[in-house]
């Protein structure tokens, strides 16, 4: 059976599946009930300095956005950090570390941007033995107008400063989690690294109002007839995460840098692509909050049996795997060409794919006597969008053409050999370089 244990900045875990800094891992009695279901580690959720706690609205906090069976695929909070006493979170984060030593416990914190306050938190919170910290950077409501958080986040200099800070005072891994409320995540990524940081995660939350009430005219979740944005998370923040930490993965800055993934893990696949595009494990709270702590099971299970078949005896094989297959548009082979392909015992003859692609795409299907579809090879370009609308798994597949055949479209015959944008003769760029 494959090894799930993972080694994360030295961090050990029975399982690369932590959950995330936020209502799942609030207290000592949601962390210890979690362990017990069978979760790797948890980052508490995130500590401020000592003081009056935080206060967070009374009304509802959460907005969510459904697909049509009414499964949740996008989730909308206004929550702040937590809002329990310091010394309790860190009292009870003492007693769970004592009794759950192979878990991995990460305390978040998120202190205002001054080198005292970090100085002020980090002692206390090595007194809990904690494996380490991760600084959250990334709230993008509430505490970011308090200049903490994404405020934080979004300044590249901010990051390297504070990740020193924690650096020079705490001598356990320090992650720093970012926010994706930024335009180039390679930039937080190489100021964490410039400043010390041995990890990154990502992604937090993302700026968003979930809905507006017609009726009271505000945005949803309404607080007393007023809303404000909230962060975005769940399955539809999914292919972002992705997008970013795969730019972290590859760049040439921050190539290497461990990397926690964290945005929609709802399966052991999420995980296993997280990981594939570099992510050394991967944190959950969307789906936690969704199916409850048991949902971890599927996970370990899924992840286990899918190593087994493709013969990864550990989690570290996987990690990175796809990194190599990510790429830049222009480096995209122009001579793989594909054709739509219909399974005409799997049609249900619902028509989608034709409206799509006689409205919005190539009129590359025809609709035959009795509602048969069928692709007209010569006007299909290979967009996909008829797969993406057909509602049968399957029924529609792109198909390649094998070299020396002729693609009816263009005319051409289809190439063996790899040829991208770079040089392609109707590149100005190319043809200046050539000359
Ligand atoms: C209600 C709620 C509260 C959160 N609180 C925190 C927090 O205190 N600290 C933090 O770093 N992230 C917080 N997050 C963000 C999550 O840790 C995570 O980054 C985000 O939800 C994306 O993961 P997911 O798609 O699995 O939910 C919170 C998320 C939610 C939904
Ligand atoms: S792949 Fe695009 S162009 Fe081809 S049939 Fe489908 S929708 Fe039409
Ligand atoms: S969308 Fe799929 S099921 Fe519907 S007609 Fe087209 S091929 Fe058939």
């Amino acid at each position: 059976m494959a090894d799930l244990t993972t080694d994360f900045v030295g961090i050990k875990s029975p399982n690369p599946f932590w959950l995330a800094s936020a209502p799942p891992t609030d207290k000592e009695y949601n962390v210890r009930r979690a362990f017990e279901a069978g979760w790797g580690g948890v980052v508490w959720k995130t500590l401020g300095a000592e003081g009056p706690p935080v206060v967070n609205v009374n009304g509802p906090r959460y907005g969510a956005i459904y697909g049509p069976d009414r499964r949740l695929m996008g989730l909308n909070n206004i929550e702040l950090i937590t809002d329990r006493p310091l010394e309790t979170n860190l009292e009870e984060m003492a007693r769970v570390k004592a009794d759950y030593p192979d878990h991995a416990l990460i305390a978040s914190i998120m202190v205002p941007c001054e080198e005292e306050a970090w100085k002020a938190i980090l002692p206390r919170v090595m007194e809990t033995g904690a494996d380490g910290i991760e600084l959250n950077f990334g709230c993008p409501h509430g505490m970011s107008e308090r200049g903490m958080g994404s405020a934080v986040g979004q300044v590249p200099e901010y990051i390297e400063m504070v990740t020193r800070w924690c650096k020079r005072y705490y001598d356990r891994p320090v992650i720093v989690k970012l926010t994706p409320n930024i335009t180039d995540i390679r930039k937080p990524a190489t100021a964490a690294k410039n400043g010390g940081a041995d990890a990154v995660s990502l992604i937090n939350t993302i700026n968003s109002i979930t809905s507006v009430n017609l009726d009271s005219m505000a945005p949803e979740p309404t607080i007393d007839g007023k809303g404000s944005h909230g962060g975005y998370c769940g399955p539809a923040v999914k292919p972002i995460a992705l997008s970013m930490v795969s730019e972290i993965a590859r760049d040439a800055e921050t190539r290497g840098m461990p990397i926690s993934g964290i945005g929609g893990v709802t399966t052991w696949r999420d995980a296993a692509e997280f990981m594939a595009l570099g992510a050394g494990n991967v944190q959950v709270c969307t789906a936690a909050m969704t199916y409850g702590f048991r949902i971890v099971e599927e996970m370990k299970r899924g992840l286990s049996q899918w190593m087994d078949e493709k013969g990864y005896a550990s989690v570290a094989e996987v990690v990175g795997r796809a990194v190599p297959n990510v790429t830049d548009w222009q480096y995209l082979n122009l001579n793989y060409v594909t054709k739509a392909r219909i399974d005409q015992d799997a049609c249900i003859q619902c028509g989608r794919c034709y409206a799509a692609c006689e409205d919005t795409s190539h009129q590359a299907i025809a609709m035959k006597p009795g509602r048969v579809f069928e692709v007209i090879d010569a006007e299909c370009v290979a967009c996909n969008l008829c797969v993406d609308v057909c509602p049968v798994e399957d029924c529609i597949t792109m198909v390649e053409m094998a070299p020396g055949e002729v693609d009816p479209r263009t005319g051409r015959t289809v190439e063996p050999h790899y040829a991208n944008w770079t040089t392609h003769p109707n590149n100005p760029a190319a043809v200046k370089a050539a000359e």
